[in-house]
């Protein structure tokens, strides 16, 4: 399937969004809820596009290809908007380097300078440090999904689920959540810790506890988790 992106031509296979042909042609992007292990949700809506003779402005990760498109992702029109989003998911952020890498980066990618917004009195600053191994602090979150897609899609575990809506949205670990209950947390929960919620998150909002106490590992290796024999492949520190 041929295509155009930017003004260069783009070869795609069927069951490609115009997200992953870009991808492979070496285009990149802006997205922090698209996974390539996952299937496509279209949450964070910093991956928006521009298709010609097509109105709107489609999540270019959720968007099929089709042959003979012609499909913009970089203009000023986009990156504004694009602005606009990371400065409403840092108005719920702690000020200055201590909002997550991720974040900070798009910021200064994509010029924004400062945050009109106040921090909203609904924010949660609440930490679950129950799993043995990893932590999850809700105040990082961004309520993309991906931890949650994760443990269903690829561990099949159906541990997480998110919980409320706008503002308040926010994943949750166990069947506490269903009660209502929120503070019960991953050690209540049926995790089995195999860490796919944590490889996916985007903004450090899941942390590995030996990450957040020595820094990011030097090198990273990809392997299969032996833990329990799905045979799911992981990056491991
Ligand atoms: Fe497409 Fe998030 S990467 S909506």
């Amino acid at each position: 399937m041929k295509l155009e992106i930017n003004g260069r031509p783009v070869l795609a296979s069927p069951g490609d969004t115009i997200y992953s042909a870009a991808k492979k042609a070496g285009i990149a992007i802006p997205g922090l809820c698209s996974s390539d292990d996952l299937a496509p949700f279209g949450s964070c809506r910093l991956c928006l596009c521009e298709v010609e003779g097509q109105s709107g402005l489609p999540a270019s990760c959720t968007t099929p290809v089709r042959e003979g498109m012609v499909v913009h992702t970089e203009s000023e029109r986009l990156n504004r908007l694009r602005r606009n989003i990371v400065e409403l998911y840092l108005s719920e952020q702690p000020a200055g380097d201590r909002a997550p890498e991720s974040l900070q980066w798009l910021a200064k990618s994509l010029g924004l300078r400062q945050v009109r917004y106040p921090q909203p009195s609904h924010r949660q600053d609440v930490v679950d440090r129950s799993n043995p191994f990893f932590t999850f602090d809700n105040a990082a979150c961004i309520s993309c999904a991906r931890c949650v897609r994760a443990c269903d899609e690829i561990q099949g575990t159906h541990a997480l689920t998110m919980l409320h809506r706008g503002f308040a949205s926010r994943p949750v670990a166990g069947a506490a959540s269903l009660t209502g209950e929120e503070a019960a947390g991953f050690a209540s929960s049926n995790c089995v810790s195999c860490g796919a919620c944590v490889k996916e998150c985007p903004t450090g909002a899941l942390m590995e506890k030996t990450v957040a106490e020595q820094g990011p590992p030097e090198r990273t290796v990809r392997t299969t988790c032996a833990y329990c024999g799905v045979g799911c492949a992981f990056d491991a520190g």
